[in-house]
């Protein structure tokens, strides 16, 4: 599969799609993230705002965005200043004139001229948007910017007399994903799958989950995506109970499942994909009847999968098919409609079925939730989200002994299409038998 990452057109068109919904005469202000110090002078791998990203496809880090709207729409970027010796240090800058070029911005400017030029572009505006309390420094400096006007007034200067939270406008842009999103969504969904296909095949007691992870990310990077969307989960035996344990510091065990939540970012955009399977590569009895709960509820939910229908429906199916497993397996006892309307799957289905996914893995856009905590945002084709029902035995939990220490999760990236859906995370084994057969190929 090819890939094609998205056109600076593409970024451009949608500074003009948010400056149209922006009010008259207002001004919006996106920072780029800045890098994260691991310790002392060593940094984490950085890692741009998603919302910055989106709208400029600009990778540096302490950037400014900022978008005019007024007699007539502007873009302008502030970026790091060109610097021989940092350069050399640090690494290459595109400097403010490539940057203006490069990236359709109407003007560009180098960040030592922020403090001077910015209270310039907020003079005068009736509203500013920024994401008030995303970044400390940065609520600083636009304070500060505001206080220039104010204490300019004499002078003619007026500040802003509104302030909005840009990020939900930004936030349903993104919800909905353009083609060219969609296709490297795919692109990292196959990845990410050979990646699982590659930790099942390399699975074997007495390994380290981490070396397990170390698996996961030789495929993303040979493939393309040099890191993980968001922290590797190998979690053997009980640890697949806990679930965001990114430890991944034990040995496997035979006789025990392995669960694997990982997804490769390709362009910034997240796949989230979780398989559970036998470290040994053979599900016992118990096993394989309890991951075939999970499983069926998964493909239930992922067929209300279509335009119109929502979270809230999906869960329903998923819960029906979860509760009634359970009575099977005599782990719940009572009448099934009772117990689906009490929810009582949820003592071990113990969180959501699934979420937004896109630039960010748990990606932003309203759920629309009721009171009764029911998603009833209506799906909409370009939409992308995971169905990942679960079910988790912790030690403590009040079942058969045998069941204790068991955790299982199955996630697969789903996008809404005008018709249903498409499973974008289709090249990774997910049955029992499937999963036995690539397993036994090691
Ligand atoms: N990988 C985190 C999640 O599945 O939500
Ligand atoms: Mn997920
Ligand atoms: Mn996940």
């Amino acid at each position: 599969m090819t890939h094609t990452p998205i056109e600076i057109s593409e970024f451009a068109q949608r500074r003009q799609a948010l400056l149209a919904k922006m009010p008259e005469n207002s001004v919006a202000l996106i920072p780029a993230a800045k890098e994260v110090t691991r310790s002392r002078d060593t940094e984490f791998l950085f890692c741009q705002d998603k919302d910055f990203y989106y709208l400029s496809g600009f990778h540096e880090p302490d950037g400014l965005l900022v978008l005019v709207k007024g007699e007539e729409n502007e873009s302008i970027l502030f970026c790091r200043n060109k610097d021989p010796l940092q350069e050399v240090w640090h690494g290459r800058r595109v400097g403010s004139e490539k940057a203006q070029q490069d990236f359709k911005m109407d003007v560009a400017y180098e960040l030592d001229e922020l403090e001077q030029v910015l209270p310039m572009y907020i003079n005068g505006k009736t509203t500013l948007l920024f994401a008030q309390g995303a970044y400390d420094e940065f609520d600083k400096l636009v304070f500060a910017c505001l206080e220039v006007l104010r204490n300019g007034y004499k002078q003619g200067f007026r500040a802003p007399q509104t302030i909005i939270d840009i990020r939900d406008m930004i936030a349903e842009m993104r919800l909905i994903k353009s083609p060219a999103e969609i296709n490297i969504m795919r692109k990292a969904n196959i990845i990410t799958g050979n990646a699982h296909s590659r930790a099942m095949k390399r699975s074997a007691q007495g390994i380290f989950e981490y070396q397990l992870e170390a698996d996961i990310l030789h495929e993303f990077a040979f493939n393309g995506a040099r890191a993980p969307a968001y922290g590797t989960i190998v979690g053997g035996g009980e640890n697949a109970t806990i679930l965001h344990y990114t430890e991944n510091n034990e040995v496997l065990m035979d006789e025990e499942l392995v669960l694997i939540d990982a997804g490769a970012e390709l362009d910034g955009y997240a796949a989230d994909i979780t398989r559970t399977f036998p470290v040994n590569g053979k599900f016992s009895d118990l096993h394989a009847r309890l991951y075939n709960i999970v499983l069926d509820a998964q493909l239930a939910a992922i067929e209300t999968i279509k335009p119109g229908s929502n979270f809230a429906i999906a869960n329903e199916a998923a819960n029906r098919v979860i509760t009634q497993g359970l009575l099977n397996e005599g782990i719940l006892e009572g009448d099934l409609e009772q117990l689906i309307e009490d929810k009582a799957c949820k003592e071990y289905f113990i969180h959501g079925l699934g979420h937004w996914l896109g630039l960010d893995v748990h990606d932003v856009g309203d759920y629309q939730m009721d009171e009764f905590k029911n998603q009833l945002r209506a799906f909409e084709p370009g939409m992308v989200m995971t169905i990942e029902p679960g079910l988790y035995f912790d030690a403590n939990a009040p079942v058969e002994e045998d069941l204790q220490g068991v955790g299982i999760r199955i996630e697969d990236n789903i996008l809404v299409t005008e018709t249903g859906y498409e499973n974008l995370s289709v090249n990774v084994p997910k049955t029992v038998a499937d999963i036995e057969a690539l397993m036994a190929q090691a």
